[in-house]
């Protein structure tokens, strides 16, 4: 299944003392979602902000509130985020022991349900909750800080999810010094929802964030359509040797 291309703007890299109007800046500027990245310090080294801010700049925008908790325990506090506005909950698969119970429960407060995998983490982990899941995200940076360098080695893996969630209505998210120049390679993995903080946040106003999310954009739907050319090309090759034969 071929789902629209998602930009999510990570609002770890915006402006902080300006939050609720660098949120009114990036949905005016064409963002999809707004990605929000709450860190505890304790399951990723790094303290960024809780459900007080959420529910603080929530009124900026209708867009969706895309969540990501780099929390442990993550439980406790579903309920705390899914008050706050938050549309999407994604928790880390490495953050407890019972994964499946996690996601049961962000379903049970009426909310979309995500996991997300730290590059060590192999796929297999989520083949068991897949009907579970309205999204994965895979990690393509160490959780922590914005404006790392996109780590190759999880273009394999982006692959291979997609192959497992097959005909599922799952998103495939991807987060971690994403640019202008891999949301090709990515989205041509499969990836069909693209998380970026320091490169939409460059500039500083809104006109820079609307080129900086289009060029995001168009490189990601650029690549989709050559694979899908590409594809067809190899379903013709296949077809005509078949009739050869
Ligand atoms: C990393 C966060 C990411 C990060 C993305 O721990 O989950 O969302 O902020 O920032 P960039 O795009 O700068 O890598
Ligand atoms: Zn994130």
């Amino acid at each position: 299944m071929t789902r629209e291309i998602i930009i999510a703007p990570s609002i770890l890299a915006a402006d902080f003392a300006r939050l609720g109007e660098e949120v009114a800046a990036i949905d005016a500027a064409g963002a999809d979602w707004i990605h929000c990245d709450v860190m505890d310090g304790h399951f990723v080294p790094n303290i960024s902000f809780g459900a007080d801010i959420i529910r603080a700049i929530r009124p900026a925008t209708k867009k969706v509130f895309d969540v990501h908790l780099m929390i442990a325990p993550a439980d406790p506090y579903l309920e705390a985020f899914a008050k706050a506005g938050a549309d999407v909950i994604t928790v880390h698969a490495e953050a407890g022991p019972h994964l499946d119970r996690s996601l049961q429960a962000i379903r049970a407060l009426g909310k979309k349900a995500g996991v997300s995998l730290c590059p060590a983490t192999p796929e297999h982990v989520i083949e068991y909750v897949l009907d579970r899941l309205d999204l994965v995200l895979v990690m393509t940076v160490n959780p922590g800080f914005g404006g790392q360098s996109f780590l190759d080695s999880q273009l394999e893996k982006i692959r291979r999810i997609r192959a497992m969630i097959g005909d599922r209505p799952i998103r495939l998210e991807v987060d971690g010094g994403i640019t202008r120049d891999n949301a090709a390679a990515v989205a041509a993995a499969g990836a069909d929802t693209l998380v970026a903080g320091s490169a939409v946040f460059r500039g500083r106003s809104s006109a820079d964030y609307a080129g900086n999310i289009a060029a995001i954009r168009v490189a990601a739907e650029a690549a989709r359509v050559a694979k899908r050319q590409d594809n067809s090309t190899q379903l013709l090759r296949a077809g005509e040797s078949a009739r050869i034969r």
